[in-house]
């Protein structure tokens, strides 16, 4: 069946609207910083997400989320959200993106949502993606997942034109990566090591000027790779994620869910097909987007809202009245 066509208003109004979820989800998750408890934040998270979601004029099915349907009770793959009284829209959720940076009150701790019609997302199942990504303006091509991160920073800095010392790589903190940092350091660049939020890395590279990060290279979450491959969607960044199964049972995961090529190089357009809007708002504060700030009268987030059919691109730094009720049922 086809899905319903967003119509240009409701489009416009989907790509703000977006951004009250996020906004809902962070301040719930802010509300838990610095308790050390990160399965309490991230059900905070979770659960004003998914709360916020069904007031969306959409006919919504989460396809990212937190998980199948027997193993958890809210944003589950295949639920339903939105008021279903709209257009057919796919659902890619990370209530919480960092649940460990946001219980240790650490920097970039984000919530995150991407909505796309028509060919939606890429399926991926719960296993490790090799990522590599830069932002916008660069000739077609520049990097390859198979390729030496000497070379893929050659071409960059090249690109850049500025030497391999002048860029900057942000890449996860992981024993995995061992052999990574040392070719990147062989090769001359700076690292800015993370200690969780590859979602959050990759968005680094579509405002360099701003986070310091050139470029993100590394492996983590599948899923956290399509959500961030649309928001460079939005941006015209470039993206490579191939699916990295660690034994038997994960490749088999794969072929379950059709990818029948499992060493398959997958580019922006094959992880996000049609156009997506991205929302991210941010929990702690962080190099892109601050993170939720309380006072005594107004709870102030920052968030930035994208969708790709435009490429606009806004920040937006809210000012709520601290209702009593701001973060219940309404
Ligand atoms: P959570 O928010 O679910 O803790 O995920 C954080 C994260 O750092 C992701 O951004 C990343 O893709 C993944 O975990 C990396 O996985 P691992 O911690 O197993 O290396």
């Amino acid at each position: 069946m086809s899905k319903t066509k967003i119509s240009a208003t409701i489009d416009r109004i989907l790509t703000i609207e977006l951004v009250r979820v996020t906004e809902r989800a962070a301040v719930a998750a802010a509300r838990m910083r610095g308790r050390g408890d990160e399965r309490a934040a991230d059900l905070a998270a979770i659960d004003a997400m998914e709360r916020e979601l069904n007031h969306l004029p959409i006919d919504g099915t989460i396809v990212i989320g937190e998980g199948t349907e027997d193993a958890v009770d809210h944003l589950y793959l295949g639920e339903k959200v939105g008021t279903l009284n709209g257009p057919e829209v796919d659902v890619a959720a990370v209530a919480l993106e960092g649940a460990t940076l946001c219980a240790k009150n650490l920097p970039n701790a984000l919530t995150v949502v991407a909505m796309a019609t028509g060919g939606s997302f890429l399926n991926v199942p719960d296993v490790y993606m090799e990522k590599i990504a830069v932002g916008r303006g660069y000739p077609d091509g520049l990097i390859d997942l198979d390729a030496t991160p000497g070379e893929n920073l050659l071409a960059l800095a090249a690109a850049k034109g500025v030497s391999v010392e002048e860029l900057s790589v942000c890449i996860l903190d992981r024993p995995r990566h061992a052999r990574l940092i040392e070719e990147v350091r062989e090769a001359g660049a700076a690292i800015r090591l993370i200690g969780d939020g590859d979602v959050s890395g990759v968005f680094h590279t579509t405002n360099p000027e701003r986070s310091g990060v050139d470029i993100y290279m590394g492996t983590g979450g599948a899923s956290e790779g399509v959500l961030a491959a649309a928001a460079l969607r939005c941006i015209g960044g470039q993206m490579q994620g191939r699916l990295v199964p660690r034994n038997k049972e994960e490749r088999d995961r794969i072929k379950a869910v059709g990818l029948k090529d499992v060493e398959r190089k997958y580019g922006i357009e094959d992880m996000v097909p049609d156009d997506v809007y991205f929302a991210a708002t941010g929990i702690t504060d962080g190099n892109l987007v601050r993170g939720v700030h309380f006072r005594d009268d107004e709870i102030r987030t920052h968030s930035v809202v994208m969708r790709s059919s435009t490429g606009t691109v806004r920040w937006v730094d809210a000012c709520h009245q601290r209702l009593e009720k701001f973060h219940l049922d309404r």
